[in-house]
């Protein structure tokens, strides 16, 4: 048995879905259902009785004491958190109290609970906390990639908060020898992301003929990969990854904003032409920048190679295509995701926006 935390959400969801795809081994699935939390992403494991799922928030420690003294998994796996960098700029009291406080009283409550264990169980229990490589800033044109050795320069709320969490964890191993692991990935795409992100808003937009809105100029740089390969990764530094260590995940992936959108635009064309016979790359529009926007991020993933054999399996052409088929195929999925609060946010962040 594991237990995840945030797995409703977009990449926990893939992750809950890959794992149990691969192994019998169940899974305690502990999501808050924030407006990220989507029930749906899981609909594959109605009625499956290796997925426990229980709404609860990672603060609520009785909750959690509860959880672990009853099933007793043998890892943790860390993924809920708030997510979405504007949401962070809008309004960071979440942030903290989810991506910090949280961490904490999840790490206070495997710490009780790991030093309860002995032998064997003792041993192979981990907390393994799911990071992002925006903790080490932003690079300029010709930095070399983020390693795992590179200082932390978090400048947004959300990347703070994270970097903070990443702090404690460390910490936890380093004072009370709690066995954690933790990951730092890059930009993440495909099935079940919400469609607050680039990828998934600007294939929304594009079928709806709205505007594809453009921060800035849209030459800051992301690393992609592919969420089934995050989840892979994920699984390989479960098993292997050594104690107290982190691990940097990317795709080798470096585009440009503009790239990525014209690539969208482009598969859109030849899948689903737009109506009015115009291309989709017609409705690029450029807004006022995000406030303090990291220029460009890079990951040197040579470290989980070396040392547990993980490289991406997809191209980013191969999981884009795949990406924009699962959006088509599942217009019911986006149809329901695109509730009251998601309009709430559609105008917050993008109305008297203004050029840029
Ligand atoms: P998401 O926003 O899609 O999902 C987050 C999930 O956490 C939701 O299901 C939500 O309901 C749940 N949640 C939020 N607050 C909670 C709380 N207090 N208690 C319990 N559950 C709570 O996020 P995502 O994109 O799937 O990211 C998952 C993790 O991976 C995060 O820790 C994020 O920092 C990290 N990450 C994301 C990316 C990316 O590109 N999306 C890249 C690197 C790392
Ligand atoms: O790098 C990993 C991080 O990637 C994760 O830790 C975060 O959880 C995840 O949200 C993502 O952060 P980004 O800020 O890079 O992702 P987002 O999809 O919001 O934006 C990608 C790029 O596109 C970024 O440079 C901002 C730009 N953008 C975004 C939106 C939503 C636009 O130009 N227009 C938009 O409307």
């Amino acid at each position: 048995m594991i237990l995840v935390t945030g797995g409703a959400g977009f990449i926990g969801a893939n992750f809950v879905l890959d794992w149990l795809a691969q192994a019998d081994e169940p899974v305690v699935n502990l999501d808050k259902l924030t407006y990220a939390g989507n029930p749906e992403n899981l609909a594959g494991l109605r009625d499956d009785p290796r997925h426990v799922f229980v709404q609860g928030d990672i603060n609520d420690r009785p909750l959690v004491a509860k959880l672990l003294a009853r099933h007793r998994p043998r890892a943790i796996v860390h993924f809920a958190a708030e997510s979405h960098v504007d949401r962070s700029i809008n309004g960071p009291g979440e942030f903290i109290q989810t991506n910090i406080n949280g961490t904490f009283s999840l790490l206070e409550e495997a710490r009780a609970f790991w030093q309860g264990l002995a032998g064997a169980d003792k041993a192979a229990f981990r907390f393994l906390h799911v990071s992002t490589d925006e903790v080490y800033g932003s690079l300029g044109p010709n930095d070399p990639p983020f390693a795992e050795t590179t200082a932390y320069a978090p400048n947004s709320p959300y990347s703070a908060s994270k970097a903070a969490s990443d702090h404690l964890v460390r910490a936890y191993r380093h004072t009370y020898g709690l066995p954690t692991l933790t990951t730092n990935c890059s930009n993440n795409y495909g099935a079940c992301q919400f469609p607050e992100k680039l990828i998934p808003l600007v294939l929304l937009n594009a079928l709806n003929g709205k505007p594809l809105p453009i921060y800035g100029n849209g030459l800051n740089v992301r690393d992609w990969l592919y969420v089934g390969d995050h989840c892979a990764a994920i699984r390989a530094v479960l098993a292997g990854g050594r104690l107290g260590e982190t691990y940097n995940i990317g795709g080798w992936n470096e585009k440009t904003n503009l790239d990525v959108v014209h690539t969208l635009c482009a598969i859109l064309d030849e899948l689903k032409p737009a109506a009015n016979g115009q291309p989709y790359a017609s409705l690029i529009t450029y807004v006022k920048d995000r406030p303090g926007h990291d220029a460009r991020y890079a990951i040197d993933a040579r470290k989980i190679e070396r040392e547990l054999g993980w490289k991406p399996a997809e191209t980013f052409d191969s999981g884009i295509r795949k990406t924009v088929a699962w959006y088509l195929a599942n217009l019911g999925w986006v149809e329901n995701v695109v509730s009251g609060e998601y309009q709430n946010w559609m105008a917050t962040n993008y109305q008297n926006r203004g050029a840029s």
